[in-house]
Order: C-alpha cells, then sequence, then structure tokens
C-alpha cells in the first residue's frame, strides 16, 4: 500500500473534506487567474453557455484566456488547466493525486467507493486495485481475445446485412453494442444481447440516464433541486434497474461457482482475497465494481472507436494506408491472433490521433496534497483543485504545432513521440489513479478497427459535419456510414 498515505494527503493524518469546494476556498490569489469579461451577478460565466455542452463551451473559453483560466457557473468557481507546463506539473503525484469531484463525485451514489469513484483515503481503492489489477495483465489479456473476436464477428455480421441492404450503419450505436458485449463478456461472463435487439439494452440506457443526470447536476445551481424532482426519481429507477442487473450476474456466477484460474474479473472479485492482507471485496464493494467496470469499460472505448471511424472515414488516405497495412500484416489469416493486433501500428496511431482529438474521457481532476505553487507562480491550498481539459490540453500549439486541429496520425510516429516533452497526451489520465483499462482499451478498439477497415471501405455521409454530444464522456453525434465489402483483389 505504498503510495497510499501520500495519495489522501494525509501525512498530518486528516483527510481533505470531499463535497464540492469552489475555488475561491483553495486558490488565494485566484483574481490573478483569467476569467471570461462579462460576469452575471448570481448566475456567473454563463453567456453563450450551454448545459449539454459543457466541455465544449470550456474549449471556446480555454482559447480566449489561456493555459490556466476559472470559469464560474451557478455559484460555483472552477479553475481548468489544459497548457503543457501547468498540465505536466499537476502529473506530479509527490504534489498532487485525484480529485473525486463534479461528474465523478456525482456519481458516487450510484457507484460509492468503487474504483474510478472512490476518494482517495477509502480503504477499498488499494484493496481493489490490488486485487483487480492481475485482471489486466498480459496473461488476462490474451486470455479475453478470443471473447473480442467472437464479439466483433457478432458486429460484422450485422454490418454484412447492411452493407447488402445498402443501409447506412449507426456508428455510435452499434459500437457501443460491441464494446457493451465485450466488457461483459470478457468480465462477467454475460452477454447482454445487444446486437439482438433494435433498440438499446434497458442496461445501456438506464446508464447513459445516471451519466446524463450527474452532468446536468453539474451545470444546475444548487438551489435547483426542487424543479429536479422528477429527475431524480426516474434517476433513482435508473440506478435501481442497474443494480438488478447486476445482482443477477453475480448471483449466476455464484451458482455456477467460480471459473478454473481466475480467468475473468468477476471471479477475481469473488474468490480473490488480497495477496498481502487477506482481505476480500465485501458484497456491496463487488456491485459498485461490477456497475463501474460495466460503464467505464464500454462508453469510453465506444466513443474512441466512433471518432476513429468518423476519421478514417473522412481522410481517404489515412484509410487506404491503414488498409494496406493490415492486409499486409494479417495477411490472409482469419482471425489475427493475439500478438498480431499489437503490431498493426499505423492502425493504433489513428486511434491515438482520434483520442488527441476527442479525448472521450474529456477531464479529469487533480487537488493539491500539500500548499504549493502551481508553475510556480500560483498558490494552492491543500486540497485546492483544478480540473485538467484533455481536448486543449492535446491542441496545445507549443506542442502539437501551429494547426492542431489538423488530423494526422503521424503525430505518433516514433520519432515525433520522442520529439515531444512527456505528460502532453493523457487520454488515460495520469499517476495512480489512471485508467486500469488501458490496454484493454487499445487492444479491443485496434482489432475492431483492423477488422472493419480489411472487410469494408468506409463512406460518409457528404453533408455530415463532425459535432460531438457529451453526457460525461464524448460522442460524435449522428455519426452514420455507408459500407462496401473490399473485393478480395483489392485486398492483394
Ligand atoms: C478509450 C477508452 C478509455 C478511456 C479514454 C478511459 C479514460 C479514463 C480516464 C481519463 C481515467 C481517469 C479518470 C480520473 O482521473 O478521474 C480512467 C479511469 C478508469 N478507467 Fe478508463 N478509459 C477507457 C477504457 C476503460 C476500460 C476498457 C476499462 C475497464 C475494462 C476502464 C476502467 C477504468 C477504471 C476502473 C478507472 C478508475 C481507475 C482508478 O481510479 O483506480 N476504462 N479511465
Amino acid at each position: 500500500m505504498a503510495h497510499m498515505a501520500q495519495m489522501t494527503g494525509a501525512a498530518d493524518g486528516a483527510t481533505v473534506p470531499s463535497g464540492f469546494r469552489g475555488a475561491e476556498l483553495g486558490w488565494p490569489e485566484l483574481h490573478r487567474i483569467p476569467r471570461p469579461p462579462r460576469r452575471l451577478p448570481l448566475l456567473g460565466d454563463v453567456l453563450g453557455a450551454n448545459p449539454r455542452t459543457p466541455v465544449q463551451d470550456s474549449m471556446r473559453l480555454a482559447r480566449r484566456l489561456g493555459p490556466v483560466f476559472r470559469r464560474k457557473a451557478f455559484g460555483r468557481e472552477i479553475v481548468f488547466v489544459w497548457g503543457a507546463e501547468p498540465a505536466a506539473d499537476l502529473a506530479d503525484e509527490s504534489r498532487f493525486a485525484k480529485h473525486v469531484g463534479l461528474g465523478v463525485a456525482n456519481l458516487r451514489p450510484v457507484v460509492g467507493d468503487g474504483l474510478f469513484t472512490a476518494y482517495n483515503h477509502e480503504p477499498n481503492w488499494q484493496l481493489a486495485h490490488d486485487i483487480l489489477a492481475p485482471g489486466f495483465s498480459r496473461t488476462a489479456m490474451e486470455g479475453y481475445h478470443r471473447a473480442m473476436l467472437d464479439v466483433a464477428a457478432r458486429l460484422t455480421d450485422t454490418w454484412d446485412g447492411r452493407e447488402k441492404a445498402g443501409v447506412a450503419v449507426d456508428v455510435p450505436g452499434d459500437m457501443t453494442k460491441l464494446t457493451l458485449e465485450t466488457i461483459a463478456r470478457t468480465g462477467f461472463g454475460h452477454d447482454f444481447g445487444s446486437f439482438e435487439r433494435d433498440r438499446p439494452h434497458p442496461f445501456v440506457s438506464a446508464m447513459v440516464g445516471t451519466l446524463s443526470h450527474a452532468q446536468r447536476r453539474n451545470v444546475l445551481p444548487p438551489g435547483a433541486a426542487p424543479l429536479m424532482r422528477r429527475a431524480e426519481r426516474r434517476n433513482a429507477a435508473d440506478m435501481a434497474y442497474l443494480n438488478r442487473t447486476v445482482d443477477t450476474i453475480v448471483a449466476a456466477r455464484r451458482a455456477d461457482g467460480a471459473l478454473r484460474g481466475h480467468a475473468d474479473l468477476l471471479d477475481r472479485m469473488l474468490e480473490v482475497a488480497h495477496p498481502e492482507t487477506g482481505e476480500r471485496l465485501s458484497a456491496e464493494n463487488i456491485r459498485r465494481q461490477v456497475i463501474t467496470f460495466l460503464v467505464a469499460g464500454h462508453e469510453t472505448t465506444s466513443g474512441a472507436l466512433s471518432f476513429a471511424l468518423h476519421y478514417l472515414a473522412s481522410h481517404p488516405d489515412v484509410l487506404a494506408r491503414a488498409q494496406r497495412e493490415v492486409d499486409q500484416v494479417w495477411g490472409d489469416t482469419g482471425e489475427p491472433g493475439y500478438e498480431q493486433v499489437a503490431k498493426v501500428r499505423y492502425l493504433r496511431r489513428v486511434l491515438d490521433e482520434s483520442l488527441r482529438l476527442w479525448p472521450t474521457a474529456p477531464a479529469f481532476a487533480r487537488e493539491a496534497l500539500h500548499d504549493t505553487l502551481l508553475c510556480g507562480i500560483h498558490p494552492m491550498r491543500r486540497g485546492a483543485w483544478a480540473l485538467v481539459l484533455t481536448a486543449m490540453l492535446h491542441r496545445d500549439p507549443a506542442v502539437w504545432g501551429p494547426d492542431p486541429e489538423a488530423f494526422d496520425p503521424d503525430r505518433f510516429a516514433p520519432k515525433a513521440v520522442r520529439a515531444r516533452p512527456a505528460q502532453v497526451f493523457k487520454p488515460f489520465g495520469t499517476g495512480a489513479r489512471a485508467c486500469i483499462g488501458r490496454q484493454f482499451a487499445l487492444h479491443e478498439a485496434t482489432l475492431v478497427l483492423g477488422l472493419l477497415v480489411r472487410r469494408y471501405d468506409l463512406h460518409p455521409d457528404p453533408g455530415y459535419r463532425l459535432r460531438v454530444t457529451e453526457r460525461l464522456t464524448l460522442l460524435p453525434q449522428g455519426l452514420t456510414l455507408r459500407l462496401s465489402r473490399r473485393s478480395r483483389a483489392a485486398r492483394e
């Protein structure tokens, strides 16, 4: 449990109180941080702001106000950071740690001290981290490969049908089916039957409901609670549905008995004790972890795949290069082996470049472990926090050049990566609380993109302009593509 004390900032034994803390409390020289010029007395900086697109609104403000800025909405003052230098400073784990706030804290009623939402000082974070991390080892990943292929085959069956019928495919909808089935199958041995349904599985609707609700609670004034009563009731029903689904999955596994060799996450949760302390996860905590993994394990990967498909379809030269690579590296193998996935390096760059422009978990928060100075100039008290706006960090012209909006996978060629400072590409967060599922997501997404570009040419709707939906995560709104099967000749 080496970094636990450090992560709580609890060298003196005290933990910083949880709940929303406005920047006024933690930043003694807040007035030096730029903010939008026109501020309304009660509402704050909401002129031109749209509660449905808080991230994109903040991106617009970031461009005007610079690498560290603040924004006040409905009585809450928040400091945003996106410059490469201050973001690198916040990545220093000896001075900063994850801050559970805003949207993440709003998920606590559903997932409590589950891995994603646990406060750093809560013992269940380290316990679950240590028990579950081996579930993402290389050996474990190899074990998931077969199931990933099986789910991908259900996607291509569906897409073959659409292609034959000459009907466009709903990209985010189908990527959500794919990623939900993948995490459910590999992690929990469960089949939601998403591809056999016309409408999203009720689990997905309940999940989208709770995510959107959490986002809405971020942007509404604290006094608006009575207006939310109906929404709160629906949210309670959504949460109850999520809980019931998970209880069914757990009960089925308990009835079947453990798998051999702790082959999946659920088995680890139910059977494995902490290697040092012998402690186990409680039934309540397992429920929280299963929901956490079902949600965190699919929503962001679905968005990442969708953005990558958008960029591939709208950049025929990139698509052709990716297709050539996959044809060459995978050859005629019906199903690529585990080892072959990491070898389609150009396709991985396409994915990285898509995650650069639209990191689908678009921000993460960091708090000071002790009184400190951000970049040597902005004093922060212990517990003060800032939101790293990843999509803008990934657009800092000082690092990414004069045209950061341009989609160019070669930015991730090894030489280009070596030439950049560390800590400037953070789609998976940073430090001890960075994404535990990173390798899982990258393997799954690269495999699926490879299978799709090998099989189809992708044709965008000529009228489509990228619009981004926000519901704590990001998705390309209304993205559809037409497909044509590639002929064997084209692949040789
Ligand atoms: C492209 C796909 C993904 C992206 C962009 C992504 C992004 C992130 C980010 C930014 C964080 C840190 C959040 C913070 O600091 O508050 C995080 C944490 C986490 N992610 Fe992911 N993620 C992805 C896929 C996955 C997958 C596939 C899984 C599970 C199979 C997963 C499970 C988690 C969990 C459990 C945490 C919390 C870790 C902890 O605090 O110990 N994620 N993810």
